[in-house]
C-alpha cells in the first residue's frame, strides 16, 4: 500500500492528504457521517469503503461521457488519487423532483418532477449554513465569474443525464444530488469531492424506498444495508478485480 503524505485538510466525512506529485492529492473517505450542519454524528462501518468504490464509478462513469473529473486511480478501498483543485465554495444542487429542503422551504408538492430539472447553487459556508446564492450573490462574493457559473451549470445538467439515465438502467431514480467543483493549475473547472449515497438522493425506482444518507438524517431504517445496496446495483466483480483492491 503507498503510504499517505500529510494531512492537509480533515473535513466531516473525508480527510485530504498530500501525494508525492505536487498536483495531486489523496482524498480518503472515512466512517463517520453526519447531519444537520454536523450535530448528528456517527461512525458507520464500510461507509468509507462504499462511498469511495461509489464515487470511483460515478467518476468513471462520467469521464467515460466527456466529463472532466478528479479521479485518477485508487490505491486502497478508501483513497483516491485525485488533481488537486482549488475548490471553489459552492455546493451545486441539481433537482430532478422536489423533495427535502425544497418543499420545507417552497411550495411545491412532494415528487413534483422538474424537466429541466433545477440548478441551485448554495454557498458552501458551515459559519452562515450554506445559505441559497443567486448569480449576482456568488460574483459580488467573488466565488465565482458570470463565465464560470454559467459552465457549471451546464456541466452539471450533462452530469444529470449522464447519471439519471446509467443509475436508472440499474434499479436506482436520481432524485436529486450535490456537487462540488474546482479548478486545476491551469483554470480547467473540474469536478471534485464525491458522488455517493451521502450527496445523493437515491431512491429505488419501482418502490421509491430511499436508499441514501437521508435514512441517518431521520434516523429510519439500516443506512448501511442501504449503501450496500446501491454498492450491488452498480459495481460488479469486474470492476472491483479492475481496481485490484480487496472485495471487503
Ligand atoms: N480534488 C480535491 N482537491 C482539493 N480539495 C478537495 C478535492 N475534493 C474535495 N476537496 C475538499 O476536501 C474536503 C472534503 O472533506 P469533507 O467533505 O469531509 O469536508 P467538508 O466539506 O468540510 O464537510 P462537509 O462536506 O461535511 O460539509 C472538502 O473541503 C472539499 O471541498
Ligand atoms: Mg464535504
Amino acid at each position: 500500500m503507498e503510504k499517505l503524505g500529510k494531512l492537509i485538510y480533515s473535513g466531516k466525512a473525508k480527510s485530504v492528504y498530500e501525494y508525492k506529485d505536487e498536483d495531486k492529492v489523496v482524498v480518503s473517505f472515512r466512517d463517520d457521517i453526519t447531519a444537520g450542519d454536523g450535530e448528528k454524528k456517527d461512525s458507520l462501518s464500510k461507509k468509507g469503503y462504499y462511498n469511495t468504490l461509489i464515487s470511483t464509478k460515478l467518476f468513471e462513469i462520467l469521464e467515460e461521457n466527456g466529463i472532466a473529473t478528479q479521479l485518477v486511480k485508487l490505491i486502497d478501498s478508501s483513497s483516491m488519487v485525485s488533481k488537486k483543485l482549488e475548490m471553489i465554495p459552492l455546493e451545486v444542487i441539481a433537482r430532478n423532483l422536489a423533495t427535502g429542503s425544497l418543499i420545507r422551504r417552497f411550495p411545491f408538492e412532494e415528487k413534483t418532477p422538474f424537466n429541466p430539472p433545477i440548478i441551485q447553487f448554495d454557498f458552501k459556508n458551515d459559519e452562515f449554513h450554506d445559505p441559497m446564492l443567486n448569480d449576482d450573490i456568488a460574483i459580488a462574493l467573488k466565488i465565482a465569474t458570470k463565465e464560470d457559473l454559467a459552465e457549471i451549470r451546464e456541466i452539471t445538467l450533462k452530469i444529470n443525464e449522464v447519471l439519471s439515465k446509467f443509475l436508472d438502467e440499474n434499479g436506482i431514480l436520481l432524485v436529486d444530488f450535490k456537487l462540488e467543483f474546482g479548478k486545476d493549475n491551469n483554470g480547467n473547472i473540474i469536478l471534485g469531492d464525491e458522488i455517493s449515497p451521502d450527496t445523493c438522493r437515491f431512491w429505488d425506482n419501482k418502490t421509491h424506498e430511499t436508499l441514501d444518507k437521508d435514512l441517518f438524517r431521520k434516523g429510519e431504517g439500516d443506512v448501511m444495508s442501504a449503501y450496500h445496496e446501491i454498492f450491488n446495483r452498480i459495481i460488479s466483480n469486474e470492476d472491483i478485480k479492475r481496481w485490484s483492491i480487496d472485495s471487503n
